[in-house]
């Protein structure tokens, strides 16, 4: 069939074959109108024929095709107007970016890791941390739990005893993990957020080793900054304090970030409260101690300025894609 043969691309070779084996006007279609038409006598052998013509027709086309079909592909230019496939990779989420930071500062000054499991006593969340047992923090509106003998923790600080109970003093563990709270999920507060705890107990450890600690790791963190003790209240610490760094965002001078006071709270600590150390069977004459518990996500808020603490948890990589490394 030379008009099939001397089709050289795929649109070609389709209007060869809408010109003779189209349903609608085709020529074989054209031509079995005719055959019913012959006499009786004719139409046997006409039939034969024309079959013979159609199924000739029809291979010529299919091969043709088949020929056409790869060159088609394999012979293409490549399409530079194409849009590029992109591609996606992975990045550590901001707030594990802190928490890396965090351990790896602590690190360098002896701390080791420690982690406590998120399902706890009302003992170890509670009781051995010297909470009495009408302390408002144990009620079913504050604290998520599972049944009277288990509770969703609500700190780290629990971790505390289980380190004291299974290792011998000197201890510098940094405890990081996360706790739940039954806290409204607002600007800044979630109901689940990681915690990290820090607890250093030996013989002789004074204020003056928590304030130097603490004061080196905002200078690492937050760089050159000034920080600020003021007085609080942990059932599980003696005398206890908050620390504040400068805002990173006005420097001190007030903005909506800080709430206008220039300051962040970032983190709780104190003494370890002797009532913690005997109920971890530790000699609370001989062994003194001090701990903190921070929140890498307010972490987070104060370093960057991020004014709601619900967009570390919406997955929007808008956001998260700016924290990629
Ligand atoms: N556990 C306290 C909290 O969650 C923080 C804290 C830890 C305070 C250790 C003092 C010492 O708020």
């Amino acid at each position: 069939m030379p008009a099939i043969a001397a089709a050289t691309t795929a649109d070609a070779l389709e209007a060869v074959r809408a010109k003779y084996l189209g349903r609608a006007h085709g020529w074989l279609r054209d031509l079995s109108a005719h055959l019913g038409r012959l006499d009786k006598a004719d139409r046997a052998s006409a039939g034969r024929a024309f079959n013979e013509v159609r199924l000739r027709v029809e291979s010529a086309f299919a091969a043709r095709q088949a020929a056409l079909a790869p060159a088609r592909v394999a012979g293409a230019p490549p399409d530079p107007t194409m849009p590029a496939r992109h591609t996606w990779a992975g990045a550590v989420h901001p707030v594990s970016q802190i928490l890396d930071e965090m351990i790896e500062i602590f690190r360098e000054l002896g701390f080791t890791i420690a982690l406590g499991p998120e399902t706890e006593s009302p003992w170890y969340n509670f009781g051995a941390l010297n909470f009495p047992a009408d302390h408002p923090a144990m009620d079913l509106h504050d604290t998520l739990y599972i049944n009277d003998d288990v509770l969703l923790r609500t700190h780290t600080s629990p971790v505390q005893v289980r380190t004291l109970q299974a290792y011998p003093p000197p201890i510098r563990v940094l405890i990081p993990g996360n706790v739940h709270r039954r806290d409204p999920f607002d600007a800044s507060h979630a109901p689940t957020f990681a915690q990290v705890e820090g607890l250093v107990v030996d013989e002789g450890i004074t204020f003056a080793d928590l304030k130097a600690t603490l004061n080196h790791f905002a200078r690492r963190f937050f760089g050159a900054i000034r920080t600020r003790f003021r007085p609080s209240y942990f059932p599980f610490t003696e005398p206890s304090a908050e620390m504040d760094v400068v805002c990173g965002v006005c420097h001190g001078s007030g903005c909506s970030v800080c709430k206008q006071s220039g300051w962040i709270e970032i983190l709780g600590s104190g003494l370890v409260h002797p009532a913690v150390l005997e109920s971890a069977g530790v000699d609370s004459v001989k062994y003194t101690g001090w701990a903190f518990g921070m929140g890498p996500a307010r972490t987070a808020l104060a370093r960057y300025g991020i004014p709601d603490i619900r967009i570390l948890y919406d997955s929007d990589v808008r956001f998260l894609g700016q924290f990629a490394r």
